[in-house]
């Protein structure tokens, strides 16, 4: 079995989402998804999510591309989970470009298009 696994916040799950789990499904047979935990946003990501870990994590689970989610909780984790889970291929979008090549002595690193037009970020200016 062809394991994928991909890492964000997914807050407010949108389009541009939804694709881009779509597509690292695609990439094998099983996704993982490390979902940023709300202290690892707040500390480390400077970022506040609508939504909490629980709540991101209940709906990445209703999403059929989606195989499991696991805690996302600093920086340095991937190596171990590629390792830990049996990773075959890791997926971030293009925004993430060139980041994750230190992953590429363990699994294959895959960049996908971000979708264009949507974030988290514009749904959440868009709305003010
Ligand atoms: N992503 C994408 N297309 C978009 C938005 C996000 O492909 N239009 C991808 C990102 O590249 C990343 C994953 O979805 O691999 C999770 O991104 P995340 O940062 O959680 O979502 P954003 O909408 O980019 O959130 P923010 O505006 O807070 O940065």
């Amino acid at each position: 079995m062809k394991k994928i696994i991909t890492y964000g916040t997914f807050d407010l799950l949108h389009y541009g989402h939804v694709r881009l789990l779509k597509r690292a499904r695609e990439l094998g047979d099983y996704l993982i998804v490390g979902l940023s935990t709300d202290e690892f946003n707040q500390l480390q990501k400077h970022k506040e999510s609508y939504n909490t870990y629980a709540e991101r994590k209940y709906i990445l689970e209703a999403i059929r591309y989606v195989d499991e989610v696991i805690p996302e909780k600093d920086w340095q984790q991937k190596t171990n989970d590629v390792k830990k889970y049996g990773i075959d291929t890791f997926v971030m979008g293009n925004d993430w470009q060139g980041k994750f090549d230190f992953l590429k002595p363990y699994c294959k690193v895959v960049y996908l298009p971000r979708t264009p037009g949507i974030s988290t970020t514009k749904i959440k200016n868009d709305l003010k």
